[in-house]
């Protein structure tokens, strides 16, 4: 029996949790500051001081930002569930590339099998079990390659530790700075062709290269469906941020987009799908 303990019920691990319990011979507890009761067949809840007692051998982590990961793995009931069962440690938040470094150090030694592990593919990848993985482990565990292998359709090797964090890190601001065009570029269309932007917006949608990020964004631009966010805004300023170290503070597209992204948080809060960006060219 492969005994697998997940920490953070959100919009990914909502997602990813059916199909790792799905997974033959395997138990699935969840550890959740806010979801008390089983989310879902095959899954049990548990708490933090219990989780030496389930001895897992596998530990996935999904976090909003660095320093709720780094209290959770530093805990003691989970540095103690590590130390006695050799765990494999899957850490698949998104996390600033000093927070990485220092968690695979932590995990080894404790004994435990790190892999870092940031994911692509948000919540319909995470629901349908086919996200991208940018992967670095420490050392291979079957264990852990059957559970990611239930929510992971590709999977990216890298061969150094921080290279899929830092890789994560410098493509989702090139995202971020993506769909920051469509606010630079879709209101002016919008108030200069007047009814003919439903051609403009057929056009930019479905035709040519720049298609594919325009049909992924434009109507929740368009509708401001803001709300129940496939990824929120806090979590793209977060990442903006943690980007800040890897591509400097001299970057100017991205100081004008972290700006951008960082006046839509003041203007509605983190809880909103980042799409909520593009909002502050519409002005
Ligand atoms: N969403 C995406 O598209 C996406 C894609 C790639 C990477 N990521 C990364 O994955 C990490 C997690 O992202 P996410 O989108 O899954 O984050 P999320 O939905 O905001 O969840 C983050 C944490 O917030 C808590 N939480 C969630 N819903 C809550 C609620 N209703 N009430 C109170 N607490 C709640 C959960 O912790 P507890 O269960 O302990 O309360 C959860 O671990 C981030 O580092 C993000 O950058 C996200």
């Amino acid at each position: 029996m492969n005994r697998v303990l997940v920490s953070g019920y959100g919009v990914m691990t909502r997602g990813i949790l059916p199909h790792i319990a799905s997974a033959p011979d395997t138990s699935v507890a969840l550890l959740s500051r806010h979801q008390t009761v089983p989310p879902c067949p095959g899954v049990t809840v548990t708490a933090l001081e219990d989780a030496p007692a389930l001895r897992p051998h596998v530990i996935l982590g999904c976090f909003e930002n660095d320093e709720r990961s780094q209290d959770f793995w530093t805990s003691p009931a989970i540095r103690r569930s590590v130390e006695d069962q050799g765990s494999c440690c899957i850490e698949i938040s998104t996390l600033s590339i000093d927070r990485i470094a220092a968690w695979h150090d932590e995990i080894r030694l404790l004994g435990g099998t790190s892999v870092e592990s940031p994911v692509t593919g948000s919540r319909p990848g995470a629901a349908s079990g086919v996200l991208s993985a940018f992967v670095y482990e420490s050392g291979k565990d079957p264990r852990a390659t059957a559970v990611m292998d239930t929510f992971v359709r590709k999977r990216y090797e890298f061969t150094a530790p921080g290279n899929p964090t830092a890789f994560k890190l410098v493509y989702n601001a090139w995202g971020a700075a993506m769909l920051h065009t469509l606010a630079a570029f879709v209101p002016t269309l919008h108030s200069h062709l007047g009814a003919d932007f439903d051609i403009a917006s057929d056009i930019v949608t479905s035709d040519g290269w720049m298609s594919l990020v325009c049909a992924s964004r434009l109507g929740r631009m368009m509708t401001k469906d803001y709300g129940d966010p496939d990824f929120a805004l806090a979590h793209m300023v977060k990442d903006l941020r943690y980007a800040h170290d890897i591509l400097g503070d001299s970057n100017a597209l991205l100081n004008l987009v972290y700006e951008q992204f960082t006046a839509a948080l003041a203007s509605h809060g983190g809880h909103v799908d980042y799409t909520a960006v593009t909002e502050m060219g519409m002005r």
